[in-house]
């Protein structure tokens, strides 16, 4: 079994990879951080598991689309790819800086498309496999100091949407992680109080488990699935009365 992880140097998708290490044969782990992807060789130290380990800035396309295509040549059957990678800056509605909403476009959507143009036609053509994706519960719907990050999950969630039918044609799984907060370098951002915020080691082994059960919707812990999808079906007036109150300490 081979699976690649991408965005594997810190946070969710570094405790994700150690949950695969004794899985598969080849765990193969992406990012940007050369000097902490060397140290993963060292780090992850397993028996049954060869470790593998490639540069790439998703938002480079030529040369993010060439390492994936050296990839599927070398490892040929790709079993799960999971993209972890993700960027996130909390910004003020009025001061729009472009250059932040195009990065976080780039690498949050336009990064994971870059990573499919060449993952989708190679597991077309070996007629299997499984792709997952970390969104968030912000791309549920629209919450303050969050105009950037919150369109560019909810593009993930709907291009999940968009691919889940011909996929499913083609014996392709989906899965569209949609995580609360969880303890990482994005959330060492946030300066106000996050409800049920989880250690990543804890949010990695609740996606691990409905990775294993090829759910579609992987979205915990259970009190924020419930208050998002609450809120997603609501009347946009009692939406918004609902997130000025819960957001009004943000
Ligand atoms: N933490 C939360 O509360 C939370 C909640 C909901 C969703 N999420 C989502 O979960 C995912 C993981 O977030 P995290 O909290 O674990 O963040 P993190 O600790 O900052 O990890 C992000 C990962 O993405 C990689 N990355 C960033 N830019 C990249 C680029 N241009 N090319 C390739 N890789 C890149 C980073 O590695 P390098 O820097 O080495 O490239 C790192 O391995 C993100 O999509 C995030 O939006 C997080």
């Amino acid at each position: 079994m081979n699976i690649i992880i991408i965005g594997a140097t810190f946070g969710i998708g570094y405790e994700l990879s150690k949950k695969y290490l004794d899985q598969c044969d080849n765990l193969i782990l992406l990012a940007r951080t050369q000097e902490k992807l060397q140290n993963l060789k060292l780090e992850f130290n397993s028996n049954r598991t060869k470790i593998s380990t490639f540069s790439l800035d998703v938002t480079d396309k030529e040369n993010c689309q060439r390492i994936l295509r050296e990839i599927v040549k070398e490892f040929k059957t790709i079993d799960l790819t999971v993209y972890c990678s993700g960027y996130y800056e909390p910004h003020d509605t009025f001061d729009i800086k472009l250059e932040l909403f195009e990065k976080t476009f780039a690498v949050n959507f336009f990064g994971m498309v870059n990573c499919f143009s060449i993952l989708l036609p190679h597991l077309k053509s070996q007629n299997s496999g499984h792709l997952a994706a970390i969104s968030s519960l912000a791309g549920f719907g629209g919450l303050p100091n969050s105009s950037s990050y919150g369109p560019s999950k909810a593009a993930m969630i709907n291009y999940f949407e968009s691919i889940k039918i011909d996929c499913d044609k083609n014996n392709i799984y989906l899965s569209i992680i949609n995580p609360g907060f969880v303890k990482s370098r994005l959330t060492d951002k946030n300066t106000f109080d996050m409800p049920f915020i989880m250690e990543a080691d804890k949010a990695a082994e609740v996606i691990f488990e409905g990775l294993m059960q090829k759910k579609y919707d992987i979205t915990f812990p259970f009190q924020m699935k419930f208050l998002f999808k609450f809120l997603k079906i609501l009347p946009r007036p009692i939406y918004f009365l609902l997130v000025k109150i819960l957001t009004k300490n943000i």
